[in-house]
């Protein structure tokens, strides 16, 4: 089981130091998200923060893009060094090739799930995927509830990991905490984004990663 804490809770003005941070809180990978306000209401960051994060610490960077026309955006982040680049499967009308620009690209291609879409829309994907990201809170902000019936969803999407690609990552996206964390894991997750919960955590970010795992 992997953490990966999102940054959209962290200080924005410190996100250099926020990412060789959670480097040392014991974090696996960094969560980036990346909000263009169009695919969803807020505007975030881009590349260039990604790049300027990069030489901060050595973890594995998992780009998650929040953003309308992410082909576009495919080269950008590989320069900056993004490891894998998350896409929406309703952000775009062409997932398989993105998803295949992407691995050319030399990245980790993953593919994303808002809570109302059926999974039927990656059946076709999963095998050309090394990530699929269940969203359990609607896309756009940090600090949500946990989406009633997500488990059940991360269950459904587990038992077509088994099908289709078993070495699939299956990361469970909003709404992480230590209970939910743990509903999410024994449903078949194996990757935990935690934003608000991490960042908020009384005792700090290594704490809260320690109570996750
Ligand atoms: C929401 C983002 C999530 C979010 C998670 O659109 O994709 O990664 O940052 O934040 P929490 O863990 O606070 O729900
Ligand atoms: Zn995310």
């Amino acid at each position: 089981m992997l953490i990966a804490p999102s940054l959209l809770s962290a200080d924005f003005s410190r996100l250099g130091e926020e990412v060789a941070a959670l480097e040392q809180a014991g974090a696996d990978w960094v969560h980036f998200d990346v909000m263009d306000g169009h695919f969803v209401p807020p505007i975030t960051m881009g590349p260039r923060t990604v790049e300027h994060c990069r030489h901060y610490a050595k973890l594995p960077f998992d780009v998650h893009l929040m953003i309308e026309n992410p082909e576009r955006q495919i080269d950008a982040f590989r320069d900056a060094g993004a490891n894998t680049v998350s896409i929406h499967v309703e952000a775009t009308r062409h997932i398989h090739r993105v998803l295949e620009s992407i691995r050319q690209a030399g990245m980790r291609p993953g593919v994303c799930l808002n809570p109302g879409s059926p999974l039927v829309l990656v059946e076709p994907v999963l095998k050309d995927a090394d990530l699929l990201v269940m969203m359990c809170v609607n896309p756009g902000w940090g600090g949500q509830k946990f989406i009633d019936g997500s488990a059940e969803r991360i269950k459904a999407a587990r038992a077509l990991r088994d099908r289709f690609n078993p070495k699939l990552d299956i990361e469970v996206d909003g709404g992480v905490n230590a209970h939910t964390g743990r509903q999410a894991i024994q449903s078949g997750a194996t990757v935990l984004v935690a934003g608000s919960f991490v960042f908020s955590h009384p005792q700090g970010a290594k704490a809260a990663i320690q109570e996750l795992r």
